[in-house]
């Protein structure tokens, strides 16, 4: 099974630069190109928030025509810049998508079982799961206690070292911790919000945080105390479960990049 995440797409309206210099369509339609162009094809693309900039039903719209060429079955989490209402409006007839209330949902038809949590506090940049939420996550992984599992959230609820971004992260994480650690078949704690490729250990299992499509949150430790963006290629990861080594993490950097064969230095298809 191969899972691509993708995340921190802020897709704004065609046209126009998220803050005057990121045309965040344009990065996120290489990398649908590059998704497209996979060989084996991934089974799953996994968005982890941020899917729009200002969540304005305009922006969805833009996502959705964006999306609509992909290949691979596509599931779509919330983060910070989402609008659950505004979402709802484009994306409201996909299956998984409830009704009314949080974006939470399981994904049950491959080896490797995806548990999506709704960490989006309206009006907020950080994150929190509250009790509700947590009741949700604490049922499903009672249900089948020894599947693997990743659990997927736009919010890390852990610290990095990045100050800017560490005070926005997921609020509620103890109890999370807690859970999370009695259930050794979660694999993985996937994640966005960072815009940098991160992992940890914690609770028992990987934190892991994917870099964003289009730009990158600039890696500043303190005494850096400000967040800034940099132009470092974008990329997505693909989380490989493999039947010797479990789950493999891989970060591929979004392009159509030349591989040359070692033995003719002739170019060979990836
Ligand atoms: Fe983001």
């Amino acid at each position: 099974m191969l899972i691509a995440q993708i995340t921190d797409l802020h897709v704004g309206v065609m046209g126009q630069k998220v803050y005057g210099l990121v045309d965040t369509p344009g990065f996120l339609a290489a990398a649908i190109a590059h998704l497209n162009r996979l060989n084996p094809q991934p089974d799953l693309v996994i968005a982890t928030g941020d899917l729009v900039d200002e969540g304005t039903v305009a922006e969805y719209q833009t996502l959705a025509d964006l999306l609509a060429p992909l290949r691979a079955p596509l599931y779509l989490a919330l983060g910070n810049h989402d609008d659950r209402d505004a979402f709802r409006q484009i994306f409201g007839d996909l299956p998984y998508v409830p009704a009314e209330g949080v974006l939470q949902y399981a994904v049950e038809d491959y080896p490797v079982r995806l548990l999506v949590l709704d960490t989006l506090v309206p009006g907020a940049s950080h994150g929190e799961l509250d009790a509700d939420r947590l009741a949700w996550l604490e049922q499903q992984l009672a249900a089948q206690p020894h599947r693997p599992t990743v659990i997927c959230m736009h919010h890390p609820p852990f610290v990095t070292g990045l100050p800017g971004m560490d005070k926005l992260f997921c609020r509620g994480a103890e109890p999370l911790a807690a859970l999370v650690s009695q259930y050794p078949a979660v694999e993985r704690i996937l994640c966005g919000h960072l815009h940098r490729p991160i992992q940890l250990r914690w609770a028992g299992t990987l934190g892991s945080i994917a870099p964003s499509v289009a730009h990158q949150v600039a890696l500043r430790f303190p005494p850096a105390r400000e967040n800034a963006f940099v132009m470092e290629p974008p990329a997505f990861q693909l989380h490989l479960w493999h039947p010797q080594a479990g789950l493999v993490t891989h970060t591929a950097y979004v392009g159509n990049f030349d591989a040359y064969s070692y033995a003719t230095k002739a170019p060979i298809a990836l």
